[in-house]
């Protein structure tokens, strides 16, 4: 078991480079099934999600080679098609290799990813898709198995923009016989991310970004190396963590459009941002102000900011009012923040946040993995020593996050325990 030991009171300062991001990662690396042959990634993350998805290919008979700083995937001899079930209940998004299964091989066995700490994270939205496009689904005892003899081409109307069952239905349908087209398709820059690595494999693949996917099935792909987009929630999270300690930092290697809805709400909260393209330079006030947030798909704001900007606005001057509208129950980290002085009450969807002056170290637990990473902002300003327990939630999503804080100036050690 791993913890981190924080000693609040320091203002975050100097520069920190935003890695690569986890959530265009993830689907990339699936998508590499569908080339049969070599792909070459960098500015992947080295964290444990990442790891966990090469864990599966490489049970899958995919080979993975790390070299500096880029990772050649080589599934040209994958001969199995079942996702271990305990991977599989580990890491819920590996649900997104059963897309790049079913595109290339037309058949997929997995067990049913069950929920998480946010939510049930149901597939429902994933499985009527695959249906649609002729792909044969049985479920017994937990297990789904699907095959088809050929997927072809259909327009598909989600109830909800759901990003991996977007990201699902383009991985299966880039072979396809004739076009699929994705309605109210989401629309996140992670979607964006994985039609471009598609489209340079040789994929025909118009509109993400929009919420419109056009996808022309094609007969053959080809090897390709490709740059991940950095991690947009990564960046947000370095900026909250310079808000609340009335800090000055640079964060540079990022894309700043996308996380626009991040910016507007910290200039709210009355920070001072120079945003360049690749950078943004951040100045925390004395005391932020309190503001109101609603999470949104794409291009509002984010959900996997809630818990790290609700955080941010603990010690805020005045009420802040926040409502999750994308998981039903992503609050649980709130109680953490209670016990350590906060006032956060919940209702439904809702929470009312009154700002305090101080907050107070406590030992407190990672409740998931963004939910972590508020317990770490917490911790920077909490009077003394605040531990936080169960930290593997959120090695899952940051990369070197403890030494990125340190070299800000943040009092801040990982131990065994
Ligand atoms: C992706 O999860 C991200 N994960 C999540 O980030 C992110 O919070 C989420 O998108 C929303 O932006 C990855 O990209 C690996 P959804 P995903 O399908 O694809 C419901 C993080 O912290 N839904 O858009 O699972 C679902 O229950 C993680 O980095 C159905 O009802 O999100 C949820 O309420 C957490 N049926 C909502 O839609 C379905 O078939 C959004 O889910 C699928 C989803």
């Amino acid at each position: 078991m791993l913890r981190y030991i924080i000693k609040g009171g320091n203002k975050l300062e100097g520069e920190v480079k935003i890695s690569g991001s986890k959530n265009a990662s993830l689907p990339i690396i699936a998508a590499t099934i569908l080339n049969s042959g070599k792909s070459t990634l960098y500015n992947v993350p080295n964290i444990h999600d990442t790891q966990m998805m090469f864990e599966i290919l490489k049970k899958l008979g995919g080979k993975i080679e790390k070299k500096n700083n880029k990772i050649i995937i080589d599934t040209s001899k994958i001969n199995k098609f079942e996702i271990p079930e305990d991977l599989m209940r580990q890491m819920r998004s590996s649900v997104i290799l059963v897309g790049g299964l079913l595109g290339k091989h037309r058949k997929a066995t997995f067990s049913y990813p069950g929920g998480c700490d946010i939510g049930a994270r149901p597939i429902d939205l994933h499985l009527k898709s695959f249906e649609k496009l002729g792909i044969n689904i049985t479920k017994n005892y937990g297990n789904i198995s699907c095959i088809c003899d050929k997927i072809e081409g259909e327009k598909i109307d989600l109830d909800f923009p759901s990003v991996g069952a977007t990201e699902n239905i383009m991985l299966a349908s880039v072979l396809a016989v004739g076009t699929t087209v994705i309605n109210n398709a989401a629309r996140e820059p992670e979607i964006v991310d994985l039609q471009k690595f598609l489209n340079k494999m040789g994929a025909k693949i118009k509109g993400a970004g929009s919420n419109k996917i056009e996808i022309q099935g094609v007969r053959n792909l080809k090897d390709v190396s490709y740059n991940i987009m950095p991690d947009r929630i990564e960046a947000g999270t370095f900026l909250c963590a310079t808000a609340i300690t009335s800090g000055n930092t640079k964060l540079v290697d990022l894309n700043s459009e996308h996380i626009t809805p991040v910016i507007t709400k910290l200039e709210e909260a009355g920070c001072k941002l120079k945003v360049d393209k690749k950078t943004i330079e951040i100045i925390g006030p004395k005391r932020l102000k309190a503001i109101d947030l609603k999470t949104m798909p794409y291009p509002g704001f984010p959900t996997d900011m809630q818990s790290i900007m609700a955080t941010t606005l603990t010690v805020a001057k005045g009420t802040s009012v926040i409502v999750e509208n994308i998981f039903e129950n992503r609050f649980k980290y709130m109680q953490e923040l209670n016990r350590m002085g906060a006032k956060i009450s919940t209702e439904g969807k809702t929470a009312v946040i009154k700002g305090v002056r101080k907050l107070y170290g406590a030992n407190v637990k990672a409740t998931d993995l963004r939910g972590g990473a508020s317990m770490v902002i917490a911790g920077l300003v909490a009077k003394e020593i605040t531990t936080v327990e169960n930290i593997e939630y959120i090695l899952r999503g940051y990369e070197n996050f403890e030494n990125k804080l340190f070299k800000l100036n943040a009092n801040i050690r990982k131990e065994e325990i």
